[in-house]
């Protein structure tokens, strides 16, 4: 009986997430119907072999149904925003805690979506034992073969993308001062890479940064680091541009090209936290520029062969790291904070609506 439960309400969860949006928030009143009624981005996507995405806040997944509703109904892969950071996986040394992340595994399971992991080698969200434990390189390279090969292995033939090293430059090309630069030296890239690899030999490995969607001295740097990699024989697999942008900067206009020099090496790419946000308060003007913001950074996704994925940094302004991170900033996502469509919103279906990509992503 209890099983026969379970199956009927996890049938009813996977209808519940194919409704449209204009029937899933409670507050997706007539101004936030879609004008053609059913037009899921994940559906719109489906004949480009584009998975559209979108960072997971695991508490709003678990306390809001319109929000989990819309995460199942949108989108075909999902990312952990927070649950799968160091800190949150190893606590205490050598303690792991996968509940959460096991969690939206299942869900992501359950709506047919696929899972980025998020993220291995990173110098933030580290747990206190690890930034105060004053280890010596020997002991802090075992730490952090450990934790890869621990969580990797975890996560086996569950996980479609990883990001094993994010955020390793500075707006300069030079690599960051981290401590794991610090202390075991520039090749512990390399070496991220080549454990993530034997512990799930089918996971697409990826590099992950921000302010590389665009052609200049940072991007310029990954795609030096990316070329000695592969020629050096490391397994990574593609290249993740986060996408935050922020419209007061002026949108960048050579995102197309520049993915196209990552393509050429034979990366993946993927756009993988895209948010563009904006000096509040909103305004029309401002979310008409945000719209075009998103619109380039999927059409640059859309216009390169192997870009897999486009996957949004949370796709409502009820839950947003932009206003705890940027001061006076926000508005930085595709609904309102009522789950209404916003111009943004409007502009990535057109865009998915308006075109097949001529060659198929594999
Ligand atoms: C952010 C989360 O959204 C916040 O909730 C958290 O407090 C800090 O991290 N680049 C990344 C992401 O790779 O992991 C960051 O996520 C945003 C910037």
């Amino acid at each position: 009986m209890k099983t026969l439960r379970l199956a009927l309400a996890a049938a009813l969860t996977s209808c519940l997430a194919l409704l449209p949006l204009a029937a899933a928030g409670p507050a997706a009143g007539a101004e936030g119907r879609a004008a053609d009624g059913d037009r899921p981005l994940r559906r719109l996507a489906a004949d480009d072999r584009l998975r559209i995405g979108t960072a997971v806040d695991t508490t709003a997944l678990a306390d809001d149904a319109a929000y989990r509703r819309l995460t199942g109904s949108e989108f075909s892969t999902v990312t952990a925003e927070n649950v799968m950071k160091w800190e949150a996986l190893e606590p205490r040394r050598g303690e792991y805690d996968y509940a959460a992340a096991d969690r939206l595994t299942r869900y992501a399971e359950r709506h047919g979506q696929k899972v980025r992991g998020h993220v291995l080698v990173w110098h933030s969200q580290l747990p206190s034992w690890l930034t105060t434990g004053d280890f010596d390189a020997q002991e802090l390279r075992a730490i952090l073969r450990r934790h890869i090969t621990d969580t990797v292995r975890h996560f086996k033939g569950r996980i479609w993308q990883w990001d094993v090293v994010n955020e390793a430059f500075n707006e300069d090309g030079t690599l960051r001062d981290s401590i794991w630069l610090r202390k075991l030296g520039p090749g512990y890239i390399a070496d991220a890479f080549r454990w993530a690899r034997r512990a799930d030999p089918h996971a697409l490995l990826f590099y992950n940064d921000y302010n590389t969607e665009w052609t200049g001295p940072k991007s310029d740097a990954v795609l030096d680091l990316m070329s000695r990699l592969r020629a050096e024989g490391v397994p990574v697999d593609g290249v993740g541009f986060q996408g935050h942008l922020g419209i007061q900067y002026g949108l960048p206009t050579d995102m197309a090209a520049n993915f196209a020099r990552f393509e050429k090496l034979g990366l993946r790419t993927a756009v993988t936290e895209a948010d563009v946000r904006m000096v509040l308060p909103a305004d029309e003007a401002k979310l008409r520029t945000q719209a075009e913001g998103y619109r380039l950074l999927l059409d640059a996704c859309l216009r390169t062969r192997h870009c897999l994925s486009f996957t949004v940094w949370g796709f409502t302004d009820r839950y947003s790291w932009v206003p705890d991170t940027f001061e006076g900033q926000g508005a930085a996502n595709i609904l309102d904070e009522d789950y209404r469509p916003k111009p943004a919103y409007r502009a990535l279906q057109a865009a998915l609506a308006g075109r097949a990509r001529p060659a198929a992503a594999e």
